[in-house]
């Protein structure tokens, strides 16, 4: 029968190696921190419970993540991860299998806790084992015989031959939880660290003639641990590969996988095309037929089928129609909408608007706090003045108008469907529909004029 899963995330160490302020598990790790892939990893196995060790830095661990649905529990002194699941254990069901994870170690994938916490639910200490080619500075797992495991040896405890061992623990385990209370509360620091380890366990286990069983990791790879900022690069690297490799078997073209990177989660249609050098932040979705140029960051868009986003964007957030052309070198900043086959070209500044469908802002344009219609055209450097020094106001522009090249609309100001507006023009009050208004003031040639010669000394 399967049975209740309660996950004890040991976060306590300082993460001296990180050479930070931030605390280890708040490390960004492809967008989110170490711990909410931990955590995230809890959650596909449904636990009913997910209780977090912490120590150093804690409270800024716990604002990070106020509103989860997180156990913390304080360990004030660092006396050893059985220790710190000593300090866990109380409240927790004595039916319940209890699955030990680390803060630090992000990259396991949920089938492979699955098998640990199957063993487990067998009454069995099950604990996640991997083959290292150089397994220094990991416990070694010592097997008697008929390949039974019969210890976990720390490397400062080991003896030259266990130092030969390339089987080694990866820390995670799972365990009923009622053996796992009794077990830590008769540990004993009686080793070269005077660390409770909780890998004393297993000798336990023996003692008590519980099986003790192992899961081997898949790959090296999905036991990583993360100690520093090397190891926090490798891990990247590792996701990066992960959701590289799933998104072109899914179809989408990548100019080269090892120059896209997903920092969150990515959805694409049918031939998606992604050039190199493109970060892709928060939720973002691309349309069929998307292309996106090289040096392209996007973050929290939905891109509408066919629309093409040129080289050096900066897509901050917005909604973005069917085949919007953008950029080069455009900013969409939050709380955009582009309606179908809008254009925005280099250099363009947009925040806070609606652009209508067919609208073109091609040229050296910010347009802020403004609600455009379809098949407006505004001419080159033209911009909103949306802020008087104390609020902002909105824009409005009719369908089909024309904005001539240079032109300040000063909000609040409405330019009506059609009209036309003349170059140049500082626009202060309502223009009238249909009709060309302009702001100007006249051209005049001085006749005979000389221009200021140097004095000659
Ligand atoms: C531990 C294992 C070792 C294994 C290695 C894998 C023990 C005794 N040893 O060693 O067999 O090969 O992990 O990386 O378990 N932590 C706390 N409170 C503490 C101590 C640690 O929360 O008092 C947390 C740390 O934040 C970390 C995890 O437990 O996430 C492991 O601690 P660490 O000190 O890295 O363990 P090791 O001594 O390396
Ligand atoms: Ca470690």
């Amino acid at each position: 029968m399967a049975k209740n899963i309660t996950v004890i995330v040991l976060a306590a160490g300082q993460g001296k190696r990180m050479r930070s302020d931030l605390p280890k598990v708040l490390h960004p790790l492809a967008g989110r921190p170490l711990l909410a892939h931990v955590l995230g990893s809890a959650q596909a196995l449904r636990a009913r419970e997910m209780r977090v060790v912490h120590g150093h830095g804690g409270e800024l661990v716990k604002q990070a993540f106020a509103g989860q649905p997180v156990k913390w529990i304080h360990q004030a002194e660092q006396r050893g991860t059985g220790h710190a699941v000593r300090q866990a254990m109380p409240g927790i069901r004595s039916g319940d299998v209890v699955l030990v994870l680390y803060g630090d170690v992000p990259l396991v994938p949920p089938e492979t806790l699955r098998k640990l916490v199957a063993k487990a639910s067998k009454g069995q200490l099950a604990i996640l084992t991997a083959r290292l080619p150089v397994p220094t500075g990991y416990g070694r797992i010592v097997r008697g015989e008929r390949g039974r495991i019969c210890a976990i040896v720390e490397e400062k405890d080991a003896t030259p031959a266990q130092r030969e061992i390339d089987e080694i623990n990866t820390g995670l385990l799972a365990c009923p939880a009622a053996r796992l209370a009794g077990w830590t509360r008769r540990l004993r620091a009686n080793n070269a660290q005077k660390e409770f380890y909780l890998t004393d366990c297993v000798g336990l286990a023996v003692k008590d003639g519980v099986p003790v069983v192992s899961v081997t990791a898949g790959s090296p790879d999905e036991v990583l641990g993360i100690n520093d900022k090397m190891q926090l690069a490798e891990a990247e690297a590792i996701l990066r590969r992960r959701l590289t490799t799933e998104l072109m078997l899914s179809g989408v073209t990548l100019a080269d996988p090892e120059r896209c990177d997903i920092r969150g989660t990515l959805k694409c249609g049918r031939d998606v095309y992604i050039d190199a050098d493109v970060i892709i932040e928060g939720t973002v979705v691309l349309g069929d037929g998307v292309r996106v140029g090289p040096f392209t960051l996007v973050r929290d868009a939905t891109v509408g089928a066919g629309t093409v986003i040129h080289s050096h964007c900066v897509i901050e957030q917005g909604v973005i129609g069917t085949r919007c052309d953008i950029g080069p070198y455009a900013r969409v900043r939050p709380e955009v909408q582009l309606g179908d086959g809008a254009k925005l070209g280099n250099f363009v500044e947009i925040k806070k608007s609606v652009i209508g469908a067919g609208s073109k802002v091609n040229h050296l344009s910010y347009i802020g706090d403004a609600t455009i219609g379809s098949k407006v055209n505004v001419g080159a450097g033209t911009i909103t003045c949306n802020y008087d020094g104390a609020n902002k106001h909105r824009t409005i522009i009719g369908d089909g108008a024309f904005i001539g090249s240079g032109v300040e609309l000063v909000a609040p100001v409405e330019i009506g469907p059609g009209a036309t507006i003349g170059a140049g023009s500082t626009i202060t009050r309502a223009a009238p529909a249909g009709q060309l208004t302009l702001e100007r003031s006249r051209q005049a040639t001085i006749p005979n004029w000389k221009r200021p010669a140097k004095k000659s000394r």
